[in-house]
């Protein structure tokens, strides 16, 4: 089952000014304001909640929360997009429930923070954001970030981008129950203007990839989320987990899937039901793609660049099972056209968006041709970003 987006595609500029305004208007007073941005991931895709290697770029599109303290420890929440509003007391005699739906992230976030030991001031946030919602670019963390950094900075403390990451990834995972990992906050927190960010989600060692500036990065929306998508992205990763459960028993050091190489899982492929044996296929192959891809862009093989890209998407469609008619028929569509380096589908899956790297001067033609096939064969407006890569979250007023 398929749920159709009104706004797909569809991209508003928004500018910190624009921002402290609407927030004048709802509260009164001067707010300072916040950015977060979403990111695009060139390849590495349901590894990072494995210890595995990911490498995603912080892009251009982002969340923007307008933020001033109260004297009391109520924070009041104005979803400037949405026109509605929230509200929560930090010294709620009885523990905050999610409400399941868009204040959660808001909430989870302050509620994290304080469970860090982090005593927070009561304020007033407005939040708006340019980043398209369920396109697989990461809105959420995005707008867990811009509001970890507004109640950090309005309460006088100072966390590193590693820590602010983690904080919001625990606050997805806690209270709006998500099980990701860590690569979505880490990009937004993290990124930096013109590189991809090659992620050790164990170690969260870092080193920045340039992105060359003869690649485009042509985000497709497909414009589509699938139902349970959420449900089906913590049993992809419980799947993970019941196979760690089991390789370990031979192999203790076995802590994660990064641990386990391609020819020990064929080896003891026995221990496995067939299901659980093809996600850990994907976990494992997709580690080793990430590295090569590193290596591809270092030395600028584009060639080899596209074809881990198209690895990676048939991985993610066979093995992982986290496609849809939607993205491979994107993916098929852009394959092998001039211009076109490579294509797959990006972020959780079940929905969402390809990413494709273009050659620039390719970039019109390509994209006018994916809108046509698009609209032929599913019948829907194709969401088209060409994504700039940004730097990491911060203060911008
Ligand atoms: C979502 C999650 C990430 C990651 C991707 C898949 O974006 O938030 O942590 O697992 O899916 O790579």
């Amino acid at each position: 089952m398929t749920t159709a987006k009104p706004d797909a595609g569809e991209v508003r500029t928004l500018a910190p000014e624009g921002v402290a305004g609407r927030f004048r208007a709802t509260f009164g007073g001067a707010p300072r304001v916040y950015r977060a941005p979403g990111r695009v991931n060139l390849i590495g895709e349901h590894t990072d909640y494995n210890d595995g290697f990911v490498l995603p770029a912080a892009i251009d599109l982002a969340a923007f929360v307008a933020a001033a303290p109260r004297d009391d420890r109520v924070l009041r929440v104005a979803a400037a997009d949405l026109g509605r509003h929230a509200e929560l007391a930090l010294d709620a005699a009885s523990e905050p429930q999610p409400a399941r739906d868009w204040s959660d992230y808001a909430f989870g976030v302050a509620l994290e923070l304080e469970r860090a030991g982090h005593r927070l001031r009561g304020a007033d946030l407005l939040v708006t954001s340019a980043v398209p919602v369920g396109a697989g670019m990461s809105s959420s963390a995005a707008f867990e970030v811009a509001v970890a950094l507004a109640l950090l900075d309005l309460a006088g403390i100072a966390l590193d981008p590693v820590a602010v990451a983690r904080l919001c990834q625990a606050a997805e995972n806690r209270f709006v129950g998500t099980r990701c990992g860590i690569m979505d906050q880490f990009a937004s927190c993290r990124g930096r203007a013109g590189h991809a960010l090659f992620l050790d989600c164990r170690s969260l060692d870092v080193r920045e990839v340039p992105v060359p500036s003869d690649l485009a990065i042509v985000v497709c929306d497909s414009g589509v989320s699938h139902a349970l998508a959420d449900g089906a992205y913590n049993e992809r990763r419980a799947a993970c987990e019941e196979a760690v459960r089991i390789l370990g028993r031979g192999r203790p050091e076995i802590r994660a899937l990064r641990d386990v190489g391609e020819d020990e899982l064929e080896r003891r492929r026995g221990e496995l039901s067939e299901v659980v044996w093809r996600r850990c296929r994907h976990v494992v192959r997709e580690n080793a793609r990430v590295v090569d891809a590193v290596r591809a862009l270092d030395t600028g093989d584009r060639n080899r660049l596209g074809a881990l890209l198209r690895a990676s998407h048939e991985s993610l469609r066979s093995d992982y099972e986290v496609s849809c008619v939607e993205l491979d028929l994107l993916v098929e569509a852009a394959s092998g056209r001039d211009g076109v380096v490579g294509s797959r589908l990006m972020g959780g899956g079940f929905g969402g968006s390809t990413i494709n790297l273009v050659r620039p001067d390719a970039v019109p033609e390509v994209e006018g041709e994916l809108r046509d096939a698009y609209r032929k064969r599913c019948g829907r407006d194709l969401g088209v970003h060409v994504c700039r890569v940004g730097d990491g979250a911060g203060r911008v007023l």
